[in-house]
């Protein structure tokens, strides 16, 4: 754990002297805002509240009769190629030299920031995607969570998640995360089919996939598996003998997305020859039919779980939950009592990096 003081809102230098009609006078240091029962409570802002923060508390058209839970997104914009039919805000790093210590430097600074916007409210998920956040080292890992667990009240049973490519799997860096408190792996997976794995321009092969799922399976008790269908040349047999394999390591919740050629991808500019739609409809609903006779409930579009593990974190994006995103490029929903606000972070890594670290994340 690096240095300094630890205390939420310590650090973040926001003054936020707000009084609330029924409630206590919040700290000067903005740690403490009292919650009332927004539905029956009169809120009557005494004293004009300075800053961005003011303007967040202000009458508003909506008013919430509670704040919906809230997530936490960390987002790790590193690969070590860029796939071909990927969007994500994710950037192939050349040599394995993408800067870790600044880049978290730069997170623990983001979420500093965010503190005022989300006083007193408890974390109930984590989700670190990407990108591949697998590719952080074990130190850098644990140092992401104890930024994260000094800076942020976590509920005890907190969901948190690490996104992992099966080409970053070494056996004792999953025994670190685990330790560090990831307790739930989401492994881009895509295909077991070596083919199809080259076809996809992934850094694995199907013997890593393999291997990646049992070091899952020996360090986490709750893992995913990422699928893709529809893929260049796929035949229903091949389709289902990835489905197959996956349900062999009886992985806790499945995600099954159909390949789309999304613009900004070089699959997109140069269209390899996909499954028409005749044979796509058949793969998916040949993989309903499979994945509910394994007992795995299909909660949303692409998710698939065994029961009590849908993902948490996935759910509270569907209900309407709130979440704050940091890293670059992250996307972030914050309810308050008459408002709901959007905010999206700096895309670029590195133009992400310099503004959090001038204390500027948000465009
Ligand atoms: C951000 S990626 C995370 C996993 C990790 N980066 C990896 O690829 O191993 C999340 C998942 O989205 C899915 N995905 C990405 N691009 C897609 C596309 N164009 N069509 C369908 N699914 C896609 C893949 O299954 C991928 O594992
Ligand atoms: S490894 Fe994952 S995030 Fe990175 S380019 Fe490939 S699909 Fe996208």
């Amino acid at each position: 754990m690096s240095g300094g003081d630890k205390r939420p809102g310590k650090g973040v230098g926001t003054v936020i002297p707000i009084r609330i009609a029924g409630g206590e006078p919040a700290a000067a240091d903005g740690a403490k805002i009292v919650a009332p029962n927004f539905a029956t409570t009169p809120r009557v802002v005494t004293t004009p509240i300075p800053g961005v923060i003011g303007a967040f508390l202000a009458p508003g058209k909506i008013r919430l009769p509670a704040l919906p839970p809230l997530a936490l997104y960390v987002h790790f914009p590193w690969c070590v190629r860029k796939c071909p039919y990927c969007d994500f805000n994710s950037h192939e790093h050349k040599g394995g030299d993408f800067p870790e210590a600044a880049y978290l430097d730069a997170v623990r600074r983001d979420i500093e920031l965010s503190l005022p916007l989300i006083w007193g409210r408890k974390i109930h998920s984590i989700f670190i995607g990407g990108g591949t956040p697998s590719l952080m080292s074990a130190q850098g890992l644990d140092t992401l969570m104890a930024h994260i667990r000094a800076l942020l009240p976590m509920d005890a049973d907190a969901e948190v998640t690490l996104e992992a490519n099966p080409g970053t799997f070494e056996a004792a860096k999953f025994k670190q995360f685990r330790l560090s408190g990831i307790n739930r792996l989401s492994i881009g997976i895509q295909s077991f089919n070596p083919d199809h794995l080259k076809a996809l321009g992934r850094i694995h092969d199907g013997a890593e996939a393999r291997r990646a799922v049992e070091i899952a399976q020996d360090n986490f008790d709750n893992f995913n598996l990422d699928l893709m269908y529809a893929l260049p040349g796929q035949t229903l047999a091949q389709c289902q003998a990835d489905l197959e394999t996956a349900l062999s390591f009886a992985p806790p919740h499945l995600s099954l997305y159909h390949l789309t050629l999304e613009p900004n991808t070089l699959f997109h500019k140069y269209p390899p020859a996909l499954p028409d739609d005749d044979a796509s409809a058949d793969m998916q609903e040949w993989l309903y039919e499979r994945t509910a006779q394994a007992g795995y409930g299909r909660y949303e579009i692409s998710a698939y779980a065994q029961a009590h593990r849908a993902s948490r974190h996935n759910l509270n994006y569907w209900r309407f939950g709130d979440y704050l995103g940091v890293g670059a490029g992250a996307h972030s929903k914050l309810s308050f009592p008459e408002r709901i606000i959007r905010q999206v972070r700096y895309k670029h890594p590195e133009n992400y990096m310099s503004h959090a670290l001038s204390d500027t994340p948000v465009q």
